[in-house]
C-alpha cells in the first residue's frame, strides 16, 4: 500500500509506513460518518510512530535527535483519535491523525518578542481536507499566544503547492525565496519561507482576558 504527500517530489509514492495511517483506513467509513478528533502534545510513546508518519510526509529525514526533542525544545500538538471510541479495545495507544511540531523561543526580557518555528507539519493522507490541519494551526496559535509570540514561520519546498495553497489560505504570507535549501537525494531544492503575524496582546487586554474573570468570579464567591 502507497502514499503521498506534496513534499515528495511530484509523482512519487512513498510505502505506508504507520500504523496509524493502517488504522484509519481500515476504519475509514466509521471515521468518514462520524470523525471524533483530540487534540493533544505528543509523548516520548509517540516518537516511534511520529517517526513513521514522518516518513510519509517528507523526503527529509530526520535525526533521532530531533524527535528525542517532543516535549522539550520541542513543542507539538497531534490531532489524535481515540480506537475505543469506535469500539476497538485492542490497543491502548492513541491513532494519530496529524501533528504539528513547533519551537518558540523562550526570551525571558519581555522587551524581547517570542518567535516561533513550525519544523513539520502534517495530515495523514486519508483525512485531508477535512479541516485537521487548519484546527492544528489554531492550537499552535494558541499555545503562541501564551508565550507572547509575534511571528510563526516555516519553510516549504517551492513544488508543493498543496501546503502553499492551505498555508495562503489560512492567512500566512510568502516573506522570501531561500535558495537551494533542502537536499533530497542528492539534489537541492528551493524553500518558501511563510510568515503569519500574532497581534501582540496590551497589557491591558492580557489582564482583561487573564485575570479579570477569575477576579470578578472571586469577588462574588466571596
Ligand atoms: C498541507 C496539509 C497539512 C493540509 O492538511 P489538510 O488537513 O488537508 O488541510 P485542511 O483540511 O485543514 O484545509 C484547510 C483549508 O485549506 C484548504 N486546502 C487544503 N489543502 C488544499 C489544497 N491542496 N488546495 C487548495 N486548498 C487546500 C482547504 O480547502 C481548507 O479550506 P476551507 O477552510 O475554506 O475549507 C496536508 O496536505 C499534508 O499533510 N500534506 C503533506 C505534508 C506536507 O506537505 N506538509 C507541509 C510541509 S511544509
Amino acid at each position: 500500500m502507497y502514499t503521498r504527500s506534496g513534499a515528495y517530489p511530484p509523482g512519487i509514492k512513498t510505502s505506508l509506513e504507520s500504523d496509524s495511517h493502517k488504522w484509519i483506513l481500515k476504519n475509514f467509513s466509521s471515521l468518514n460518518s462520524n470523525l471524533k478528533l483530540e487534540y493533544k502534545s505528543l509523548t516520548k510513546e509517540d516518537i516511534p510512530e511520529i517517526r513513521n508518519l514522518h516518513k510519509e510526509w517528507f523526503p527529509v529525514s530526520y535525526s533521532e535527535n530531533f524527535f528525542e526533542e517532543i516535549g522539550g525544545s520541542l513543542s507539538s500538538v497531534a490531532a489524535v483519535i481515540n480506537p475505543k471510541d469506535y469500539g476497538d479495545y485492542s490497543t491502548n495507544h492513541s491513532v494519530i491523525c496529524g501533528s504539528i511540531l513547533f519551537k518558540i523561543t523562550d526570551q525571558k526580557n519581555p522587551k524581547f518578542h517570542n518567535t516561533c518555528y513550525i519544523s513539520t507539519f502534517g495530515v495523514v493522507e486519508a483525512l485531508r481536507g477535512k479541516g485537521i490541519a487548519k484546527e492544528l494551526i489554531l492550537e499552535c496559535k494558541r499555545v503562541c499566544r501564551s508565550y507572547s509570540v509575534t511571528q510563526m514561520s516555516l519553510n516549504v519546498i517551492t513544488y508543493n503547492t498543496q501546503a502553499i495553497k492551505f498555508y495562503e489560505k489560512i492567512g500566512f504570507t510568502k516573506s522570501r525565496t531561500k535558495s537551494n535549501h533542502y537536499l533530497i537525494e542528492g539534489e537541492t531544492f528551493d524553500a518558501f519561507e511563510y510568515v503569519y503575524f500574532l497581534r501582540r496582546q496590551s497589557n491591558i487586554s492580557f489582564f482583561v482576558k487573564s485575570f479579570l474573570p477569575k477576579y470578578i468570579k472571586s469577588i462574588f464567591n466571596a
